[in-house]
């Protein structure tokens, strides 16, 4: 196995490896530190089936079971299709517009998702993109009084996007403001720390998003959210100092660690060009206000 870095910021391709069958102790544990190193790990040319892609997520922890069963792959519920392809009765085959907004996934449940891992299926002519951003950079990157600012401070996550007004509702996803409408209604706001100390690493990472994040805990708007604007600027930086773009190709496996990066689907396509993505998660072990209260 050999693992290349692909950028001077992040992200890394290990080649040699297969990962339809069974790995063994020693390359399970370089994968990990490769993983752990460098965050975003780039693995080409695999051609898992969705249950061998389940198989393959579970080595590294329990996978989530996706909330929209409707989106699921038939062979195993564990899958999640994301997808632009409407069906002819006008149904979505996936989620339409999974990640157009930076985040890091599920930071809107208590317990937050720990890796995501994407293998792609047909990639669409152009655009498709996914760009990834180092949250440990992008602290270390913030001035002394932003950091003391922030430290012990807990940042207000929902997952409902009609109640952030810093993003948007797609109109390609059928039924999308009825269903983010629902979830405003039902779902509870979550604190989550906004500096995160990476439980393996040790290293701390900002963690917070314009997609999940709106608010700070015990802040008026007005004073939270030049605070939160300063920080979500690291994020979306037009030079992009902090960042990894993937592009990918057919049958590429990508896999993130969600507690110190945060991701976006750059969009840029749109039918009848189909991008097609079939996505696992293994689930976070523990709820991180737990570990480091404010
Ligand atoms: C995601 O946010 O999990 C999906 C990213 C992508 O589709 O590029």
């Amino acid at each position: 196995m050999e693992v290349t870095p692909v950028s001077d910021i992040m992200g890394a391709e290990v080649t040699g490896v297969d990962l339809s069958v069974p790995m063994d102790a020693e390359t399970q544990c370089a994968l990990r530190d490769a993983f752990l190193k460098y965050q975003v790990l780039v693995i080409r040319d695999q051609h898992l089936t969705p249950l061998q892609q389940v198989e393959f997520s579970s080595q590294w922890g329990e996978l989530e079971i996706p909330d929209n069963v409707q989106h699921t792959h038939g062979d195993s519920n564990r899958v999640m299709i994301l997808s632009n392809e409407i069906r002819p009765d006008g149904s979505a085959v996936g989620v339409v517009d999974g990640g157009d907004f930076w985040h890091s996934d599920s930071s809107h449940h208590t317990v937050p998702s720990m890796i995501t891992i994407l293998q792609s299926v047909r990639h669409p002519s152009k655009g498709g993109d996914t760009e990834f951003c180092n949250m440990y950079k992008v602290y270390e990157d913030l001035p002394e009084e932003t950091k003391a600012k922030i430290e012990g401070k807990l940042g207000v996550h929902h997952v409902s996007k009609v109640k952030n007004k810093r993003v948007t509702v797609s109109p390609d996803r059928p039924g999308a403001k009825d269903f983010y409408e629902m979830q405003a209604k039902t779902r509870e706001d979550v604190l989550q720390p906004l500096v995160l100390t990476h439980p393996e690493t040790g290293r701390k990472a900002l963690y917070c998003s314009p997609r999940f994040t709106l608010g700070i805990q015990g802040m008026t708007e007005e004073e939270a959210d030049p605070i939160l604007d300063e920080l979500f600027g690291y994020i979306t930086d037009r030079k992009r100092r902090w960042h990894y773009r993937h592009k990918w190709q057919d049958n590429d496996l990508v896999f993130w660690d969600n507690r110190c990066v945060c991701h976006r689907a750059v969009g840029g396509y749109g039918l009848p060009d189909i991008r097609c993505l079939h996505r696992t998660v293994v689930a976070g072990d523990r709820a991180y206000t737990d570990q480091q209260a404010a």
